[in-house]
């Protein structure tokens, strides 16, 4: 079926009630995403969950997700490993990485905890020293800041590709340059990017990136996966290990010694809840019928809208490279309770984003968002900045 943004949103039940601004939290899925995941687990059960034909073909298939999301980022699929949320494949690179006392791990300020805590955790372990890069200035003094931390003891870069804090874009493929010229690994989070815009790793060329299908691409709540570049992955210990480990027909072996998998799919050691990547799948696949660049384009208007609209008293955030999340402030009024007064007053869902400001406030304009939903956000604001 050949689906259209309009589909998109009739399809996503929230939007029937709600004004839903922040899917850079949770994306909402459409209700197409939640029936693919629930069959599929309907039929694995109807089927019984052990029954060795079904039992192989999910193995195809998850090779089929892991595919799909290579295509997807421009890469081949033997270079993803899946996981269950983006903190979980940051956590195989800090655990996974043979650091020793000295090394230094450079962490951009505006981090979520998710490519914070696994850093400061081996800072506290005192394997290495976290090295904090400012985000403020434009794209070349970020450059020129980066170049004057980056030393011979420098291990990794680990910053996100879009900053949570105010959407800013990041100059990826200077940062993946800059690290390589310093014999550093790079690390993109990407839990804010992959959906939000092309993603391209095969021109970008990081050593690791991290994604999620949860926020924009619409996915089931627990989709997210680690690319590895090969050269990056063969720095990775064996930890952790499990039956995944092993090339599969031999996992079930008594001996020890098998041969084990030498792609990021060594990483997924367990049982998976594999459904869901059905419904991630069913997701990417609605954006593709729909078309990226369209969609692009759809939150890029709806940018532009609540941007020129802004009422007297609320004044963004400003960044270098604006992405489809926008931070504003409005008057000195702490986030929270902005957010708090949007919801109460128009149903209007947005996000405080404290870890910039008290005062900020963010806004996730999706493709499947309609320029009522920003009139909705503009009026309440005004509101708010009226009555505040
Ligand atoms: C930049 C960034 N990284 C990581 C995360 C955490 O994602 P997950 O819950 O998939 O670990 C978030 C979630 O808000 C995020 O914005």
């Amino acid at each position: 079926m050949g689906w259209t943004l309009e589909d998109l949103r009739r399809d996503i039940p929230v939007l029937r009630r709600k004004v839903y601004l922040n899917t850079g939290t949770l994306g909402p899925s459409p209700q197409t995403v939640t029936v693919a995941f629930v069959r599929a687990y309907e039929q694995w059960q109807v089927e019984g969950p052990g029954w060795p034909e079904g039992y192989e073909a999910r193995r195809a298939a998850m090779d089929g997700v892991r595919a799909g999301i290579g295509l997807l980022l421009g890469v081949p699929g033997d270079r993803i490993g899946l996981a269950e949320n983006i903190t979980q494949a940051t956590n195989w690179i800090a655990a996974g990485l043979d650091f020793s006392p000295g090394d230094e791990v450079i962490v951009g300020t505006h981090e979520h905890p998710a490519n914070r805590y696994p850093w400061r955790a081996l800072e506290r372990m005192g394997r290495i020293r976290v090295v904090p890069w400012e985000m403020d200035g434009d794209d070349d003094a970020l450059m020129q800041r980066l170049s004057r931390l980056l030393t011979p003891r420098t291990r990794l870069v680990a910053v996100s590709h879009i900053l949570q804090t105010n959407g800013r874009i990041l100059p990826a493929e200077r940062i993946v340059a800059a690290c390589t010229e310093a014999g550093a690994l790079s690390f993109l989070d990407g839990a804010q990017a992959v959906g939000q815009m092309r993603v391209d790793l095969a021109s970008i060329d990081p050593d690791f990136y991290g994604f999620n299908g949860h926020k924009w691409l619409l996915g089931p709540v627990g989709t997210a996966g680690l690319y590895a570049h090969p050269r990056a992955f063969a720095r990775l210990g064996l930890l952790p290990a499990g039956s995944g480990s092993a090339l599969h027909d031999l996992a079930g072996r008594l001996e020890d010694d098998v041969p084990w998998r030498d792609t990021p799919r060594r990483l997924e050691v367990g049982t998976h809840n594999w459904p869901l990547f059905d419904g991630l799948m069913r997701a990417i696949s609605l954006y593709a019928d729909i078309g990226w660049q369209e969609a692009f384009a759809a939150s890029h208007a709806l940018v532009e809208q609540f941007l020129g609209g802004l009422p007297h008293g609320v004044e963004e955030v400003s960044v270098a490279r604006r992405s489809a999340m926008v931070t504003v402030r409005v008057k000195d009024l702490p986030g929270r309770q902005v957010v708090g007064e949007l919801y109460r007053r128009r149903k209007v869902i947005a996000r405080a984003v404290e870890e910039l400001q008290p005062q900020g406030v963010r806004f996730s304009f999706a493709p499947f968002n309609l320029p009522e939903d920003v009139e909705q956000a503009l009026q309440a604001l005004g509101e708010v900045a009226h009555d505040g």
